[in-house]
């Protein structure tokens, strides 16, 4: 089969076209046929060898997929053998165009949901809405601003703050990016490159806001930070900006605010009767329109090194995703 391969951490453009076996999968495995992958920032981050996990090398990237089953390993037998499915990989090898990974974890796929949104489905909206509701406990009528509206995961949790009867502020660096999560049921708008956040933030949620979802980091942690309502909750996703901030706890004793942790890999892993309980609402949810995602290209597998460039780059709007011709 082809894939990507990464043989030492480091910049991007290493990474590899190659040729490798086809997994055979192991007992409770499912061999998968990718027909599409999802590109996320930590799938960058791993390559760099940034992750707070490091693969042994060489590696395949990739943490997320759809495709097809087509074998077994001992002791699984389902999903059916030509189900479509989605499924994550503990953070590794969906830049391929066959994985195994445990049967018990894959999730089969309504027709409705096209290949490369389910290949983008789990980890930005599976993200947004393990934070926003067991981390967050986001209550209906709650005000949340959210950071980097238009990437992966922000663009997710607007929807799914929307979903679960939140107001919405969201904040992004561009005209276009702001349209897009209004465009996606964000309620307000800040463009942070040419609007004070501080003075908005506070302007339109009314004196301070009730959730933040951070997946930026840097001088925008910060400001959240002046920016919380009395009992408020800061949720730590990520640091895309590539600086980690130092957070005042002085600022949480005076507004009695709370900064919440979330690792949805770690959710994962630890709480699965639960994550698929959050996996079942956000499908229902697409069903119902009330979440999507938002694909703005497709690169094919010799292209990944552009699709996560586009990724690292600053420069997606919603998601893209990895697609493999005859599989897709
Ligand atoms: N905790 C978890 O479980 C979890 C899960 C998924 C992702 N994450 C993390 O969340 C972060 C965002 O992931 P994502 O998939 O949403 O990424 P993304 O699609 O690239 O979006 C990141 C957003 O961050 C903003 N940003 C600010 N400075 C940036 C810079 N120097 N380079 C790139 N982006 C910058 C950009 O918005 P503006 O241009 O509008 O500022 C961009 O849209 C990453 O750090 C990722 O590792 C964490």
């Amino acid at each position: 089969m082809q894939a990507i391969f990464c043989d030492q951490f480091g910049p991007l453009d290493t990474l590899r076209l190659g040729e490798a076996e086809t997994p055979t999968p192991g007992p409770g495995e499912a061999l998968i046929r990718v027909r599409a992958a999802g590109v996320n920032f930590p799938d960058g981050l791993v390559i760099q060898g940034l992750y707070q996990a490091k693969p042994p090398l060489p590696f395949i990237p990739g943490m997320e997929f759809c495709g097809d089953v087509v074998a077994y390993g001992d002791g699984a037998s389902a999903p059916a053998i030509g189900q479509r499915v989605m499924g994550s990989s503990a953070r590794f090898g969906a830049y391929a165009e066959y994985i195994c990974v445990p049967a018990a974890t894959l999730i089969p796929l309504p027709d409705t949901l096209p290949d490369e949104e389910a290949a983008n489905l789990l980890c930005a909206h599976g993200t947004a809405h393990h934070a926003l509701k067991q981390r967050a406990k986001l209550a209906a009528g709650e005000t949340v601003l959210v950071l980097g509206a238009a990437g992966g995961t922000g663009l997710a949790a607007v929807q799914v703050a929307k979903a679960m009867g939140a107001t919405v502020i969201a904040a992004a660096s561009t005209a276009e990016k702001c349209a897009l999560a209004a465009a996606n049921g964000a309620d307000h708008v800040i463009n942070y490159a040419t609007e004070d956040l501080k003075t908005r933030a506070r302007e339109l949620s009314g004196g301070g806001v009730d959730v933040v979802y951070d997946p930026v980091g840097g001088d925008a942690f910060d400001t959240s930070c002046r920016v919380m309502a009395r009992g408020g909750r800061l949720l730590v996703i990520g640091f895309a900006s590539g600086r980690i901030p130092q957070f005042p706890t002085n600022l949480a004793l005076v507004k009695e605010f709370s900064v919440v942790g979330v690792f949805w890999g770690s959710f994962v892993r630890h709480e699965p009767a639960v994550a698929a309980a959050n996996f079942a609402e956000l499908i229902g949810w697409y069903a119902e329109g009330r979440v999507k995602v938002s694909v703005e290209q497709t690169y094919p597998l010799a292209d990944t090194v552009a699709a996560l460039e586009h990724v690292m780059g600053r420069q997606v709007q919603g998601k893209v995703a990895i697609t493999f011709g005859d599989a897709g």
